[in-house]
């Protein structure tokens, strides 16, 4: 992309992705989504839809056959994870998302093993988000719940002051007050400046607290709108939220 095509207030656009993880079986077929700076953007979709996989290929873990995955103005499409994590991108994947014979310290650590004098400043920013955790700080991960993990996960990859997070699944298997919670703080790193894409199975909760939102279907982006705008379209209610959420 020329420098002079690049809207400034474009944080991540992924352009016609083709990914998948056999040859010749795409997973993503054509899927196209932006994140603009300041937003929170929440991704649903059935299961198998292919969700995870975005991410995963937006973070280089997929193979991506074709089309463009440009962030800030500069196309980082197929760059390996560790150097999308230096160009401004967190990943927190749904599963496996901590170290669990380290510390939580430890942890943070390992978010910024590759610029290791930041680290007191992101401790505090992420002590300020997660308040528990510099409480914990010699607690090993193996031994916190799913919600304290999904804690420490979040708090590893904003330990370098990402642009942009990806969150798989923030508030999968956690009761629906840590749920509640989950959403508060995601909510609260948003609203200290970085943008959020947010795959969620809680589809009608994300809606609610997302600016936009995409419904992803067979690897491709089938509905984009505002959260109230999804949550009022018959179509998606009909096909992805169930007729309950005309009521939520
Ligand atoms: N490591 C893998 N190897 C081969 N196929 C995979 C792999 N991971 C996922 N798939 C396939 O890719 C498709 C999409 O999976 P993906 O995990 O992206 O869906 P999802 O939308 O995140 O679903 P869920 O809501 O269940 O998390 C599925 O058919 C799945 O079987
Ligand atoms: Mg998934």
């Amino acid at each position: 992309m020329s420098a002079e095509a690049f809207d400034g207030d474009s944080v991540v656009k992924v352009t016609d992705l083709v990914a998948g993880y056999i040859p010749g079986v795409n997973i993503l077929n054509g899927c196209s989504i932006e994140a603009r700076r300041g937003e929170l953007i929440g991704i649903i979709g059935p299961n198998g839809a292919g969700k995870s996989t975005l991410l995963k290929a937006m973070f280089g873990l997929v193979k991506v056959h074709s089309g463009t995955v440009v962030v800030r103005g500069q196309d980082l499409t197929g760059l390996k994870a560790n150097k999308l994590v230096s160009r401004g991108v967190g990943f927190v994947p749904q599963n496996n998302n901590v170290f669990p014979s380290l510390t939580i310290e430890e942890n943070l650590q390992m978010g910024v093993y590759q610029a290791p004098r930041t680290f007191r400043e992101r401790f505090d920013f992420v002590a300020g988000v997660f308040p528990e955790l510099a409480k914990r700080r010699a607690q090993r991960a193996g031994s916190l719940s799913g919600g304290e993990r999904q804690m420490v996960a979040m708090g590893r990859a904003l330990m370098m002051d990402p642009a942009v997070l990806l969150l798989d699944e923030p508030s999968a298997g956690l009761s629906p007050v840590k749920q509640d919670e989950a959403f508060l703080r995601v909510h609260e790193i948003n609203r200290a400046g970085v943008s959020v894409i947010m795959v969620e199975q809680n589809a009608r909760r994300c809606l609610q607290i997302c600016d936009r939102a995409y419904v992803l279907d067979q690897g491709r982006d089938a509905y984009t709108g505002t959260g109230r705008e999804l949550m009022k379209d018959p179509k998606v209610i009909q096909l992805y939220l169930g007729t309950l959420a005309e009521t939520a």
